[in-house]
């Protein structure tokens, strides 16, 4: 490759700008993109927005990282689609994150082109195996992150105790209304409500139908009606999992030698994002499920029953154990995030979920 001689020595406001756009598109909680940058010529400043990243499943920011982590991926497979290797510094001091510097580089947009294919994918995904070959260039991807390993489960048995907490813990939003209440903001139930905003998640990819969406518009309006609703949903929800579970290629886990170590946190979202958009280029989808690691985190900090608002949380209780049983982690190893994946309709809904203006997450000076 050829560095681009009629280039400009120094990055101009304008590709910064354009490696912001691409950027955007980085995965992130409820698709929450809590993060905003701030370019004075010479550095870009990546801030977390505290605010966006508040979540119930988001216990001392650990997701926050994981989607820093992404976002980072993405950052720099911007900027060398335009010449630039993106030096990071990580800072993490308050809300500052990270600084980035711009050196000339040789241009190169294979890996931006397939994040920006990359996409979560919540349909019913079909009964087909990935070959070893698929699942050996994902452990070679993992194999590059010190202290984190990558675990596939692919036999597709589930012994009853994980089973149950696997859907209690995605039953989770609808144990106590609170709970609920707190993910309905960023759902967007109508059509109106997705064209109104650029953040959130849209009943089109929360891979809920039409009656779902008025179920839940209705209990966002009238709480009232949450225990009326509450029996259907969880059966849904247990419904949906069981299938999940039944169906598609598999699940395959990121473990942590230390979740309390930042670096080894944003390596997970890092490595997430690379398994994550291989898998799409190979037309596999995934989804991941965060739900059950963090509350096996939550648990583990002893604090699962206050964050949702339970007395009972027996379905929680074991569950770190026989997870890693299954998956054969060894016990020292901490659980980080967890995916599902396997081959679904055509992957021809990338980038069809919104994102926030570049005007209103990058200010430049
Ligand atoms: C840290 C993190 C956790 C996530 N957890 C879940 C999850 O538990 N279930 C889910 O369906 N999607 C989850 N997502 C996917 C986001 O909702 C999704 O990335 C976002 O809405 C943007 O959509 P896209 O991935 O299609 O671009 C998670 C994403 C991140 C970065």
């Amino acid at each position: 490759m050829q560095l681009d001689k009629n280039k400009p020595e120094k990055i101009s406001n304008e590709e910064i700008v354009k490696i912001i756009e691409l950027a955007r598109w980085a995965p992130s909680g409820d698709n929450s993109q809590h993060w905003s940058f701030h370019w004075d010529g010479e550095l870009l400043r990546v801030f977390v927005d505290k605010q966006r990243a508040e979540h119930i499943l988001n216990p001392d920011d650990v997701c926050t990282y994981y989607a820093m982590g992404c976002l980072f991926e993405y950052i720099e497979a911007a900027a060398l689609k335009y010449g630039y290797k993106a030096k990071l510094k990580y800072i993490d001091n308050d809300d500052l994150f990270a600084e980035y510097q711009f050196a000339e580089c040789p241009a190169d947009s294979g890996y931006i082109d397939s994040l920006c294919k990359r996409y979560t994918d919540r349909r019913y995904y079909k009964n087909k195996a990935v070959t070893e070959n698929i699942i050996n260039k994902c452990h070679n991807l993992a194999g590059k992150f010190e202290g984190i390993q990558l675990y596939f489960k692919t036999d597709k048995k589930y012994p009853e105790k994980f089973l149950d907490s696997f859907i209690k813990a995605e039953q989770f939003l609808w144990h106590k209304f609170k709970n609920l209440n707190f993910i309905l903001q960023w759902m967007r139930l109508s059509k109106k409500e997705f064209q109104e905003s650029s953040d959130g998640l849209s009943y089109g990819n929360l891979g809920i139908n039409f009656i779902d969406a008025l179920n839940l518009k209705l209990t966002r309006l009238y709480p009232f009606l949450y225990p009326l609703m509450r029996p259907f949903v969880l059966f849904k929800i247990a419904y949906n999992t069981k299938r999940y579970l039944r169906e598609g290629a598999g699940l395959f886990t990121i473990t942590v030698s230390d979740l309390t170590n930042n670096q080894q946190k944003i390596g997970v979202g890092r490595l997430g994002t690379q398994i994550w958009s291989y898998l799409n280029s190979e037309d596999i989808s995934v989804q991941p499920m965060t739900s059950l690691v963090m509350q096996i985190y939550y648990f583990n900090q002893g604090n699962l029953a206050q964050a949702f608002d339970l007395n009972n949380i027996e379905y929680i209780q074991g569950a770190e154990d026989i997870f890693k049983k299954i998956y054969e982690i060894p016990s020292e190893e901490q659980l980080a995030w967890q995916f599902r994946f396997g081959y679904s309709e055509p992957v021809t809904k990338a980038m069809s979920i919104k994102r926030r203006d570049v005007d209103e997450m990058l200010n430049i000076s």
